[in-house]
Order: structure tokens, then C-alpha cells, then sequence
């Protein structure tokens, strides 16, 4: 996979990159990763990349002239598998990164990916460049080179062979649609607390029930709505009720004993008052 990124801010790139699995990556030609400075498609003396907004209002908004340029230039020397080649904005607008959009871009063999920043960027980037919008979530960063970083990491990963033969992305959390099941490695007692005895047992078959029935359990105490999508037969629907009942009942039960006590308090402040 080839990645391009415009930004502003080339510098911010250099350590994420240059280590771990992306050196890896990058050394054995699974990916690409060029970096473009915006400025560099600039034609003026001071290579200016943002002007004030037509209407007025704080802040500046990044021009559109360098950013067509540079993906334009980029566009010429790659020749993407199929004919679709997403030119993706990072911007708060976008939609919402999820590890789904991830197994998605990951089966592209290209992405260019545009870092905007200050108060925003010209209109026409969006409108008539960009093939997508992307947001890593519901908060403002002061740009979109660490959302860049985030899609990048996110991505490669995924590609065939990156995380090696051993490890597979298969059984991360949300590749399943639920969150990851308890991990544990030696020592089996670390200060008292000790492995679950069925990753002792060395059954496999109870290893994965346990593992797949502690991922179900820990989606639904943590991230109950991811349930409603994930793929559970039968028993496993079944395994979701009991547990979401046997919450209920301690629930009721609680607030009973809560209403027990104020009831309690009531009578005893009006027999101290009599
Ligand atoms: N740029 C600024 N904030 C962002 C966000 N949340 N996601 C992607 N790009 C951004």
C-alpha cells in the first residue's frame, strides 16, 4: 500500500513511523509512507498556505490552490489498483473512525490523506478533491496530523503480513464487534491474584468458550450498545439476557434497600419531631 499525507507539519511524522511495526512494514515494502509539505506547492515569495475568510470572522482557512496541487502532482505518479483512489480530509466533520472504515481502507493499495488546519479549509477541497470525509472523534485537534496518524496505525496494521504470522488482528476488539477478552501471561500468582483456571487447563475448547463469554460480558458491562450489531447465536443471546436479568435484580434490589432506609429516616425524624 502506498500512503501519501499532506500537512504542514511534515516533522510531527518522523518518530511514529521510524518504528515498531511501521519501520517493519516500511523495511520489508509492505507499505509506503511519503510525506508532502503543502508549503512545497506554494508559488509565492512567502509560500502562503492560508488567507482570511471571504465574510469575515476569526481565524484562517487553508487555500485551496496548494492542496489541489499537491494531490494533483501526487495523483500522476500513482497508479492505483482498480481505478478508486480515496483522497481523504481529516476534519471533526468527517465520519466517524471506526475499525470497520479501517478493514475498509486497508483494501485500497493507495490513500492520500489531507491534514487541515487552522480554522478550516476552503470548501472546494471538500466538494471537489476529497473523496472523503474522516473524523476521529468528537473533539477538536488543533490538526489533522494526528488523526493521519491514528487511520495510518489503524490501517497497516490490518495489512497481510504487518503484525507477523503469529499475531492476528482477527480477535481484537471490535473486529468481532465486541471488546477484547481478558489477556494474562506468566507468572500464573502475581501478588495473590491468580489466572483463571480454565487458561490453565490447556482444554481448548473451554479456553475459547470462556474467552468468547468474557468478551460478551465485558462488551456488555462497558459497551452494552456494540451488542445490538454483534454476530451472537442462540446461546450467547441467551448468555446476554441472564446477565442483563440477574443486573436488573441487583438493581431493584439496591434501590428496595435505599427506599427501605428513607422510609426508615422518614419515620424516625417524625417520632423525634413528635
Ligand atoms: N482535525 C481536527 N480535529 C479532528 C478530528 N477530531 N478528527 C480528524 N481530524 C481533525
Amino acid at each position: 500500500m502506498h500512503i501519501d499525507i499532506l500537512t504542514l507539519f511534515p516533522q510531527m511524522f518522523q518518530g511514529p513511523f521510524g518504528i515498531g511495526i511501521f519501520k517493519r512494514a516500511v523495511e520489508r515494502k509492505l507499505v509506503s509512507i511519503n510525506i508532502h509539505n503543502i508549503r512545497d506547492y506554494t508559488h509565492d515569495k512567502h509560500h502562503t498556505v492560508d488567507d482570511y475568510a471571504y465574510g469575515g470572522g476569526a481565524g484562517m482557512v487553508l487555500k485551496s490552490e496548494p492542496i489541489f496541487e499537491a494531490v494533483e502532482s501526487i495523483k500522476s505518479d500513482i497508479k492505483p489498483r482498480g481505478d478508486m483512489l480515496p483522497i481523504i480530509l481529516l476534519t471533526p466533520q468527517g465520519r466517524l473512525f471506526c475499525q470497520q472504515i479501517a478493514q475498509e481502507l486497508s483494501q485500497y493499495s493507495s490513500l492520500i490523506l489531507i491534514c487541515g488546519h487552522y480554522e478550516g479549509v476552503d470548501e472546494r477541497v471538500r466538494r471537489h478533491l476529497a473523496t472523503d470525509e474522516i473524523s476521529i472523534g468528537d473533539y477538536v485537534l488543533s490538526g489533522g496530523e494526528l488523526a493521519a496518524m491514528v487511520i495510518v496505525d489503524a490501517v497497516v496494521r490490518l495489512l497481510p503480513g504487518v503484525l507477523g504470522s503469529q499475531a492476528s488482528p482477527l480477535d481484537d476488539s471490535h473486529v468481532t464487534g465486541l471488546l477484547e477478552y481478558p489477556q494474562y501471561t506468566h507468572p500464573a500468582i502475581y501478588r495473590g491474584w491468580s489466572v483463571p483456571e480454565v487458561l490453565l487447563s490447556g482444554n481448548h475448547a473451554q479456553i475459547a468458550k470462556w474467552r468468547r463469554e468474557q468478551a460478551i460480558l465485558r462488551t456488555l458491562e462497558r459497551r452494552p450498545e456494540l451488542l445490538d450489531k454483534a454476530n451472537l447465536n442462540l446461546e450467547e443471546r441467551q448468555l446476554v439476557n441472564r446477565f442483563k436479568n440477574h443486573l436488573h435484580k441487583e438493581f431493584f434490589h439496591h434501590y428496595q434497600r435505599l427506599l427501605q432506609l428513607l422510609l426508615y429516616l422518614l419515620c424516625l425524624n417524625t417520632l423525634l419531631i413528635h
